[in-house]
């Protein structure tokens, strides 16, 4: 067995050290948009025996033998792929972590990453600032199936309160910041220092933000996960999910979880989310000026009574948001209406440019309703805690000319 893959029979578990230095990505001497453009594929360092432009489609599962004795790499196509690898190592590169693992969807990616990392017994550490099937991993799968326990704490702003729900059988602390869906702002470097000084690893969603407007790794975390269904591969044409990490600890979702349960992101997808890749950053400025324009004309408006949107300087957590992303606040905010669930359902229904519909991270401008749509299962004292009124609605702001947003925006709540 001589060429094989050369984590094929890997099957130690990572395990977290502290006293270790975090693995990061050294000495990166390219800018964001460079390698947004580069990493993992450069047209005249391919290996392949012909010359390509863009990174090739390889739409092949399987990897024939050349030998009864050598395993070829990659084998098969439930873990590696030639243009997933490209994909894999254009998404470490951004978000500056040694390697990463993608999967069929986000939640898939978060739900390997858990698994892989706990034992019965153990416990994750988080807050109600969670997407909605996070919450239901939570609550339901992991305690009731795998006896995983998960902590929310109850001071998210607080790292103390973080720091409080930590004991020696945590396995990992996860952030989502900004949340979705009210765009609650976790401070990553402080809540790093209280895990990493009790011993614990901390996962970063940015899936929201997106590395071209945050990078936590550089902020303090161990890991990050993406949703790459939305602003990352843009136009809700892809679903998809990856895991950015250490080396070993990549491999080991890769080979003791995935290999058994799951999949990574398949080569065609793989290809459309490279090429989507490409105008990340331009998308994110414009997805952000967008939404600053209209978080700034609802937050006066008369049938409004609160906007979530780190770029209003009325934001609790502004100046935060402002350090933590690079000065860009992204494309998703929520508000809440008057009239409760009754003037949602008005608003939404009167919208003529704005399309009533789950995701979020698209083109187009999506709305949406998180208290019965995706985090209907919390009990209506965490969706008072968590800011969930049943008023609000969530907003990921396109790539339209702004005025047009706000004019449908104007007509609908005048509905109300
Ligand atoms: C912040 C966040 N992370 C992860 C996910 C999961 O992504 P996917 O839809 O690809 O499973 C979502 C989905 O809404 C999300 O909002």
């Amino acid at each position: 067995m001589k060429k094989h893959d050369k984590h094929f029979f890997l099957r130690d578990h990572w395990v977290y050290d502290p006293t270790k230095p975090r693995a990061v990505r050294e000495n990166v001497k390219l800018g964001f948009d460079t390698r947004a453009l580069h990493a993992g594929f450069h047209p005249l360092e391919n290996k392949n025996d012909f010359v390509s432009f863009t990174p090739p489609i390889v739409q092949s599962i399987t990897f024939p033998y050349n030998t009864f004795d050598e395993i070829p790499c990659p084998v098969y196509g439930r873990t590696r792929t030639p243009t997933n690898t490209v994909l894999e190592e254009r998404l470490a590169a951004l978000e500056g972590g040694e390697a990463c693992i993608t999967s069929g969807s986000g939640s898939q990616s978060l739900f390997s990453l858990i698994f892989t990392m706990v034992e019965p017994g153990d416990n994750v550490v988080t807050s109600l600032n969670i997407f909605g099937e996070g919450y239901k991993q939570s609550t339901s799968i992991f305690p009731k199936k795998c006896n995983v326990q998960f902590r929310f704490v109850k001071e998210p702003a607080d790292p103390q309160s973080w720091a409080d729900e930590i004991d020696e059988r945590t396995k990992l602390v996860w952030i989502e910041t900004p949340s979705n869906p009210c765009l609650f702002i976790t401070d990553i470097k402080a809540v790093a220092d209280v895990a990493h000084a009790k011993g614990v690893p901390v996962l970063v969603d940015n899936t929201t933000a997106t590395p071209a407007l945050q990078r936590p790794m550089e902020l303090g975390a161990d890991f990050v996960l993406l949703s790459i269904s939305k602003f990352i591969a843009g136009n809700a044409t892809v679903i998809g999910g990856a895991i950015i990490g250490p080396e070993p600890l990549v491999e080991d979702i890769r080979w003791n979880t995935t290999e058994f349960i799951g999949s990574i992101i398949q080569p065609i997808e793989a290809w459309l989310t490279l090429q989507y890749i490409e105008t990340l950053s331009m998308r994110m400025a414009k997805h952000s000026s967008n939404a600053q324009a209209v978080a700034e004309f609802l937050s006066s408006h008369p049938k409004i009574e609160r906007v979530n949107y780190s770029g209003l300087k009325t934001h609790p957590q502004h100046e935060l948001a402002c350090r933590q992303m690079s000065g860009m606040h992204g494309g998703l905010m929520s508000f809440v209406v008057a009239n409760g669930v009754k003037g949602a359902a008005t608003a939404m229904n009167s919208f003529k440019t704005i399309v009533h519909a789950v995701t979020f991270g698209t083109s187009r401008s999506i709305c949406m309703h998180p208290p019965t749509i995706t985090h209907e299962h919390l009990t209506p004292e965490e969706r008072k805690i968590a800011g969930i009124d049943d008023g609000l609605i969530r907003l990921s702001v396109g790539l339209e000319d702004p005025k047009d947003l706000i004019e449908d925006l104007e007509q609908a709540l005048s509905k109300i």
